[in-house]
């Protein structure tokens, strides 16, 4: 158990370290088989459609990065890669002023096409401003109920000081008017007793009109005195129940363009006044009308709704889409007590406000003033028709660029402010419709950026397909973007065997019997391996047996990175050797100074020297204080230093260690202290230490000891005296032996002597001792 799990660890921890491999990336691994496959991998992956493209091996893929099959020889021209882009259609500058007659521009720019890949993002900025003096179109709806007596009283003496303060905010205003009740069915009309049909106030014995839907009283009309003309001919009708069919109104007043005479490039604002709830939506069923609000406009010759006991009210969404389309800011200006539903409507309502309309709507004119000025102070962009495979994510500049990412509204403005939206499109998918359309808008205004949209998910070689290519063994396929789409029954790269073979062959798969074909890394297809890829690198060889990412690491790196993987083992590049080519050949790095292979003391092992002598180390063995050889291989760095005394650093070059020349030599701890004779036979004593930072110092004595020179003289008179002497020697030897000879001869002669005494007579030689003289001066006597 323990030792199977550790065979898991490391070999999870060998993919790990060997992952980057180089040639496995997003879209090699991914397995994509044709081109459109390959382009909706990842945006960054490419095709290469060329026929001759890449080498016969199934792992060099056709969708690769686009460097990758670049280098891999694939001609630009046959390289499939689109990319996003944005071509600006429209641009026209912003309006600052609105002036009649001329166009007016509050969004910038007006038309854009995008070209997305999926996943390929585009960026493009939207500028808005609302233009001064904006010309405004202002639909006043009222609810002409019995409970709003008062304020139609209030609304005559108010509707000439409306115009007035709207003229403040624009020069260009048209004002118009629209009333409604509810619908003329019960449960919502008086039909009892006959006389309520035709004055529905009659039990409380006052007057009032007939009950109607919607009566759209004044097309908007810049001769804001028929306002005031036509608001004074109202009447109030009376209904039964208390919600009122406002929402009938509204979207009649909304859809009704022509009738109504909205205008096209004109601020539209829709002031819906009531004191009272309203129906909405599936309420129609009370009265039995089932049929959907259909949200096309049917006002009759009398300018009254006439569907409007046949058709149910509007939902919020539908008045949600009519407003937008539109363009239609609607004012909810309704008394306290139904604030809080209006507000709850406003909310689901995206440019809508709601205003606290006084109980006779004495406050009308403040609140629509109020609620223009909230409507023009915030620009809310909205998009219509998305497209599903397409997301939007906005960020916007507001006032005093204050960047707000993730929002798609400024508030807080004044008119003639720009603010700016940068929007970032991105296709997800690739719908069936490639050509699309969308349009940005800022609601409640005209002005829209439109947006076409062409999804880039096709490559252009498949509008060139060949089906039943010859390249595709003679016709059993087709020529598609490079690659052959073989026909049913048919396989391989080029079609080139049928399904039977591929039944037969597998036993030619498998090296050996209990094997599985293809070492279970490929499949067997007509009775060759074609071998599966991988995100670690190739598979290979005949039965698939081969990778190029198992072989032995060295610190993390396949082969040492000195080397390529082959089937399990490194082949290492040259100048490496070893298992995994972590073993340098080259031996500089062992090269001592002194060019001794590890100064002599070691062995360069895989570029590194293993120092063998005891005490040395050094990445070059060249620190040894106690080795006995230290001497003899200071020498010539000693010799060098005290031959150069001066100051020139060529020594240095030679030899490493520090040199210092001294008087004296003094005790350092561990210091060897060494002499050598130079050639002039002169002693040399140096000293070998490290200092406190083990820097090695050779200590050198400036002097030699040379021996001292001899004195002439003294060499002279020893000569002298030399041969002096042995003169003397000579003589008394001479005379010893002549001496010696002497008397060897005195005694012979003496001895001869005595012998001649005997025979004097007989030597002729001989005379008598003594012979007498005459001495003729003689006159005395003698003796
Ligand atoms: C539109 O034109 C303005 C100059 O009037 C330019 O600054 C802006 O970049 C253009 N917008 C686009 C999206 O090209
Ligand atoms: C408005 O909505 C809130 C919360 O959604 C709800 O509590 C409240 O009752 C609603 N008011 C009306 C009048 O419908
Ligand atoms: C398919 O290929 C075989 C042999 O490669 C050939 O004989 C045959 O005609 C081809 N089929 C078609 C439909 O061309
Ligand atoms: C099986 O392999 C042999 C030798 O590799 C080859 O000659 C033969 O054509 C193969 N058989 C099939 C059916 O491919
Ligand atoms: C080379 O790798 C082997 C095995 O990992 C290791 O024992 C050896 O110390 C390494 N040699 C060098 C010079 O790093
Ligand atoms: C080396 O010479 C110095 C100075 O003459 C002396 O103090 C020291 O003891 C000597 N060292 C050895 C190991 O002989």
């Amino acid at each position: 158990m323990g030792s199977s799990l550790r065979a898991v660890f490391t070999h999870c921890l060998l993919f790990l370290a060997v992952s980057p491999v180089r040639g496995s990336n997003i879209c090699t691994s991914r397995g994509a088989s044709t081109c459109m496959q390959c382009l909706a991998v990842h945006p960054s992956c490419a095709w290469c459609s060329q026929q001759d493209f890449g080498p016969k091996e199934a792992s060099t893929s056709r969708c690769d990065l686009k460097d990758n099959l670049l280098k891999a020889g694939c001609a630009s021209k046959e390289l499939e890669f689109p990319v996003s882009s944005l071509e600006v259609q429209e641009n026209r500058t912003l309006s600052t002023k609105a002036t009649s007659g001329m166009d007016v521009t509050q969004i910038q720019p007006q038309r854009l096409h995008l070209k997305l890949r999926p996943d390929d993002p585009k960026k493009f900025t939207v500028k808005v401003r609302q233009v001064e003096d904006y010309p405004v179109d202002l639909y006043y709806l009222m609810d002409l109920s019995n409970s709003m007596k008062d304020d139609l009283n209030r609304l005559r003496s108010l509707g000439d000081e409306l115009a007035r303060t709207m003229g403040l905010i624009t020069s260009n205003l048209r004002m118009g008017f629209g009333a409604f009740v509810d619908k003329t069915v019960s449960p919502y009309m008086f039909l009892t007793p006959e006389e309520a049909l035709k004055n529905p106030c009659n039990e409380m014995s006052t007057f009032c009109l007939p009950q109607f839907g919607f009566k759209h009283v004044l097309m908007l009309t810049d001769q804001v005195s028929r306002f005031t003309e036509e608001v004074k001919k109202q009447e109030v009708s009376r209904n039964r129940d208390s919600p009122e069919g406002g929402f009938d109104a509204i979207i009649q007043a909304i859809v009704c363009k022509e009738k109504v005479g909205w205008r096209h490039d004109a601020s539209h604002l829709l002031v819906f006044t009531t004191d009272a709830t309203t129906h909405t939506a599936l309420d129609g069923r009370l009265a039995g009308i089932v049929l959907p609000n259909d949200g096309h406009c049917h006002l009759n010759a009398d300018n009254l709704y006439d569907k409007t006991n046949t058709l149910d009210y509007p939902s919020l969404a539908l008045l949600t889409q009519k407003l937008s389309e539109n363009n239609i800011n609607l004012i909810f200006a309704v008394t306290k007590h139904v604030v809080p539903l209006y507000q709850n409507y406003s909310k689901l309502m995206p440019g809508t406000v709601v205003g606290m309309l006084s109980d006779d709507s004495g406050n009308v004119i403040e609140l629509i003033q109020e609620a223009y000025t909230k409507i023009r102070s915030k620009v809310e962009l909205e998009v219509s028709d998305l497209p599903e495979d397409l997301s939007l994510s906005f960020s916007a500049t507001c006032l005093n660029g204050e960047f707000i990412p993730g929002v798609r509204s400024c508030s807080g403005l004044a008119i003639g402010d720009t603010v700016s939206f940068s929007v970032e499109v991105q296709a997800h998918g690739c719908p069936k419709d490639k050509h699309r359309t969308f349009t940005l808008k800022p609601i409640g205004f005209k002005d829209a950026l439109e947006i076409t949209v062409d999804f880039q998910c096709e490559c252009s070689c498949q509008a060139q397909a060949e089906p039943g290519s010859t390249f595709c063994s003679q016709g059993n396929g087709t020529y598609e973007c490079g690659t052959c789409k073989c026909h049913v029954g048919r396989l391989g790269p080029r079609c080139e065997c049928s399904e039977m073979d591929y039944v037969t062959s597998d036993q030619n798969c498998s090296r050996e019997l209990n094997v599985p074909p293809c070492s279970g890394k490929g499949d067997c297809i007509c009775g060759q391996c074609s071998c599966h890829r991988s995100d670690y690198g190739k598979i290979y060889g005949q039965y698939c047996q081969c990778n190029d990412f198992i072989c032995p690491l060295y610190k993390g790196k396949l082969c040492a990175g000195n080397g390529v993987c082959d089937c399990g083992q490194c082949n290492c590049n040259s100048g490496w050797t070893g298992d995994n080519c972590n073993c340098s050949t080259n031996t500089a790095d062992c090269m001592s100074d002194l060019k001794l292979l590890c100064s002599g003391r070691g062995h360069c092992i895989c570029g590194v020297c293993d120092c063998t002598q005891p005490g040395a180390y050094g990445s070059k063995c060249e620190r040894c204080p106690t080795c006995p050889d230290v001497c003899t291989f200071k020498k010539e760095c000693v010799e060098c230093k005290r031959r150069q005394l001066y100051e020139d650093n060529s020594c240095n070059i030679m030899c490493s260690d520090g040199m210092e020349l001294v008087d004296l030599l003094i005790f350092h701890k561990n210091a060897v202290n060494c002499t050598y004779k130079d050639e002039n036979d002169c002693v040399v004593h140096f000293q070998y230490y490290e200092d406190v930072s083990s820097k090695s110092i050779l200590s050198i004595i400036k002097e030699a000891e040379c021996p001292k020179g001899p004195d002439t003289l003294v060499v002279l008179m020893s000569v002298m005296g030399a041969i002096l002497l042995l003169g003397l020697g000579a003589l008394l030897v001479w005379k010893l032996l002549i001496t010696i000879h002497d008397r060897r001869e005195f005694t012979k002669f003496e001895e001869e002597r005595a012998r001649a005494k005997w025979e004097a007579g007989n030597n002729p030689l001989y005379k008598g001792a003594t012979s007498v003289f005459t001495n003729v001066t003689y006159g005395g006597n003698a003796q």
